[in-house]
């Protein structure tokens, strides 16, 4: 049987950890949505058309080693505003939610657009100063060198074109459970996002 939860919400909100805590906790696969989207940026800073890229995404252009880097995440938020980018990539996520076993979609639009239909759905979020900060201290344990006051303007940027885009704007969805982690532990948001799920499972 097929069970689908749609995780969205901002930039370093939590919701990448949540989603892999919720997909662990419950035995569901786990689909970071984002990389699509930062494998189709990495692609179009390689010199290639990005609707293009979209259209040919191969499962090995989600292994790169850069996706993580700021500069592919504002190429990412550029491609993601293209219609064309969009809809080449729908089918793979729909497939994926769809698959026996159930599945948990993290990004912007799953509630809203990619998954409408999903029973359980959750909109994880936080002020942009801690997003800010969590994604600092994430960035210098692995080395990139940045300010924290680089993060903050670059996270806003993005929220910014993402939110304001006409195509799949960044919103809650009506019937999603919004959780702000800004005041909590990892496993307090993990512990709440199973509730959550729990509740619109039965
Ligand atoms: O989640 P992550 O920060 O990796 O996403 C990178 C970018 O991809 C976002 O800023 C957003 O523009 C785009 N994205 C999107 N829809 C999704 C997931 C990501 O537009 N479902």
């Amino acid at each position: 049987m097929s069970f689908t939860v749609a995780i969205d919400g901002p930039a370093a909100s939590g919701k990448g950890t949540i989603s892999r805590a919720v997909a662990a906790h419950f035995g569901f696969a786990h689909l970071d949505t984002g990389l699509l989207y930062r494998a189709v940026g990495g692609r179009m800073l390689d010199g290639l058309d990005p609707v293009e890229a979209a259209e040919r995404l191969d499962p090995a252009d989600l292994e790169r080693g850069d996706l993580r880097r700021p500069e592919v995440a504002q190429a990412a938020s550029r491609v993601a505003a293209i219609p064309e980018v969009r809809a080449a990539l729908v089918d793979f996520q729909r497939a994926f939610a769809a698959r026996a076993g159930g599945a948990v979609l993290d990004g912007r639009d799953i509630g809203t657009v990619i998954c409408p239909e999903a029973p359980a759905k959750l909109f994880v979020t936080a002020s942009d100063t801690i997003r800010a900060e969590r994604r600092y201290r994430e960035l210098a344990a692995k080395g990139v060198e940045t300010t924290f006051d680089a993060v903050l303007a670059e996270m806003r940027e993005r929220d910014a074109r993402d939110s304001d885009r006409a195509a799949a704007p960044l919103k809650p969805a009506e019937d999603a459970v919004i959780l702000d982690t800004s005041q909590m532990s990892i496993d307090e948001a993990v512990a709440e996002a199973v509730a959550a799920i729990e509740a619109r499972r039965s």
